[in-house]
């Protein structure tokens, strides 16, 4: 049996989160080093895989609610290995905390100037992998990022600032182009 009474408890974590979002307001860098540290002590769970509520996810099988208030998200997600997550957007900041595995994660900014109908150009300011204990972020206007798990097992917590927008472009990096997708999910991932 896990030892509970020496664990952080999912509340704790979300409350210090909420705290963090508070305190950072438009700083990015320290909103990222506020929320790494509130999800430290859940990743450090080693009972973390048994908990949560399953998820309709957006772009995989395996994705568990941990908490959620109607703004703030926390999920757990298995990223299954060699599997691309194509370049999408947001409409709010996204973080991802690697739990187990690894991950690559590529942020991208978009450097046309959104006129031509299903043409997007998109220039990669990110990319870099990502092992357990660290924190990889997208943060508007700055908020497309694709990823891959480059490990059987990979799981990272996320952690969603506010409700996706309803309608989220799917990008082509090489066509420069795009689509658009109503999620299945109004949270991560
Ligand atoms: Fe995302």
């Amino acid at each position: 049996m896990p030892d509970t009474d020496s664990q952080a408890t999912i509340r704790d974590c979300a409350q210090t989160a909420i705290r963090v979002i508070a305190d950072a307001g438009s700083d990015e860098s320290k909103l990222r080093a506020g929320l790494l540290d509130a999800m430290r002590p859940l990743v450090a769970r080693d009972d973390l895989l048994t908990l949560g509520v399953k998820r309709p996810g957006n772009h995989i099988d395996n994705s568990k609610y941990l908490y959620y208030d109607g703004q703030l998200s926390i999920t757990l997600d298995e990223f299954p290995n060699g599997k691309y997550i194509p370049p999408h957007d947001h409409g709010v900041w996204e973080a991802l905390v690697v739990f187990k595995g690894r991950v690559r994660h590529c942020v991208y900014e978009r450097v046309d100037d959104g006129t031509v109908e299903w043409h997007a150009d998109l220039k990669t300011i990110e990319d870099r992998e990502y092992v357990p204990g660290e924190i990889a972020m997208v943060v508007p206007p700055t908020e497309i990022h694709s990823f891959t798990a480059l490990a059987e097992e990979t799981y990272v917590v996320t952690v969603v600032g506010g409700n996706y927008k309803p309608i989220r472009h799917y990008y082509n990096v090489d066509d420069k182009t795009y689509v658009v997708s109503k999620p299945a999910a109004l949270a991560p991932a």
